[in-house]
């Protein structure tokens, strides 16, 4: 049986970097069953829900969901608001496929080393975060308004159950790297960063390999500018991890060639995930050729690894990758002096070809 891919474009840039992604896993020559659906803004033009029930169906029948980007200006001032496509759209589907681990590697491409904005030298780094995606302060009840709308308040809830998978899916991930863990929190003030040390601490019992430290969240801030090369996989909560994912992806100078992957628990010996870049929408670009469909070719690599347990095919994509860079090929938001320019779908022809 192939596998089976929901397909979600988006909005913006998104199906533009999508159809590249697909052009690079189809020349894999592994066979695949491509469906796509709308979703973001694309949902709510299509049939006014930024994540259609038909689109969650889909995506819940598929082995795995690659995903382009949504949002926009057209849709930012819909209200309610769990009705745009950030909130109904990204937040509901993380929430509905129960996509509780987000990974978001950084890691410095050699052929862009330049493009980082920290001093040479201090600019090396391949680090992935680990961010609790489905709980925190992103979720947490109750949330709103008193005081005829002049004070608000959010809820920062995390149970003991929603730190352990997290905290076991970021030492699995330690071990097949650099065996170093530094879990981020804020436990001088947070009661849930007290909750999330103490587990972690018992977690990391089961994993004598890997070596584990704390670190505060505005330490870490610092840290990934003073030094980021001392990191190997960062574990830490939602809104942290939002911020500092941020942060560590521009340190490496290639902001805009990012992937990441959310994961569910396993169905059977595959795991669930869904697929996306880390970039936005973009909608000041759409539909000029003018983006870059790395990031989302990289995320196709990243479900290769890790839906598909197919490391090799994975690493195949990003050697690509890495060789249409090494020879000097460039989409425009990367483009510098002696290297050429290309659209996007000619960016994918290149990685494609290069397979
Ligand atoms: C991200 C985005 C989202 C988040 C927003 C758009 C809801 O910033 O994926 O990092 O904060 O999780
Ligand atoms: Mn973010």
């Amino acid at each position: 049986m192939p596998f089976r891919v929901a397909v979600l474009p988006g909005d913006g840039i998104g199906p533009e970097v999508i159809d590249e992604a697909v052009k690079v896993l189809k020349a894999t020559g592994i066979e695949f069953e491509f469906e796509f659906a709308a979703f973001g803004g694309a949902g709510i033009d299509e049939c006014g829900e930024p994540l259609p029930p038909k689109t969650l169906e889909l995506c819940k029948a598929a082995d795995a969901v690659l995903m382009g980007a949504v949002g926009g200006p057209k849709w930012d001032k819909i209200e309610p608001v769990s009705k745009r496509p950030e909130i109904g759209g990204l937040l509901s589907i993380r929430s509905e496929l129960n996509l509780y681990a987000n990974l978001r590697p950084a890691k410095t491409m050699e052929a862009l080393i330049h493009a980082s904005p920290l001093k040479e030298g201090r600019s090396k780094i391949d680090l992935m975060v680990v961010r609790e995606l489905t709980g925190g302060i992103y979720f947490g009840e109750p949330r709103g308004r008193r005081d005829n709308g002049n004070t608000a308040y959010d809820t920062r809830l995390y149970s003991r159950h929603e730190v352990e998978r997290i905290a076991r899916q970021a030492f699995e991930i330690a071990t097949k790297r650099r065996h170093q863990l530094v879990s981020v929190d804020k436990n001088n003030v947070l009661e849930t960063s007290r909750l999330w040390r103490e587990v972690v601490d018992e977690v990391a019992k089961d994993y004598p390999q890997v070596s584990t430290s704390h670190m505060l969240v505005d330490n870490c801030a610092m840290q990934l500018v003073r030094d980021p090369g001392q990191f190997d996989v960062i574990l830490t909560e939602n809104m942290f991890g939002d911020i500092l994912s941020d942060e560590a992806s521009m340190i490496t100078g290639s902001l805009g060639l990012l992937p990441s992957a959310s994961l569910s628990d396993a169905k059977g010996d595959a795991v669930f995930g869904l697929y996306e870049p880390v970039h936005g929408s973009a909608p000041d670009i759409a539909g000029q050729g003018k983006a870059n469909p790395i990031a989302a070719i990289l995320s196709a690599a990243m479900m290769m690894r890790y839906s598909f347990g197919d490391r090799e095919t994975g690493e195949r994509i990003e050697n690509a990758v890495e060789a249409a860079l090494r020879d000097g090929l460039r989409t425009a938001d990367i483009h510098e002096k002696h290297t050429q320019v290309l659209s996007t779908s000619e960016m994918g022809d290149a990685i494609a070809s290069r397979l």
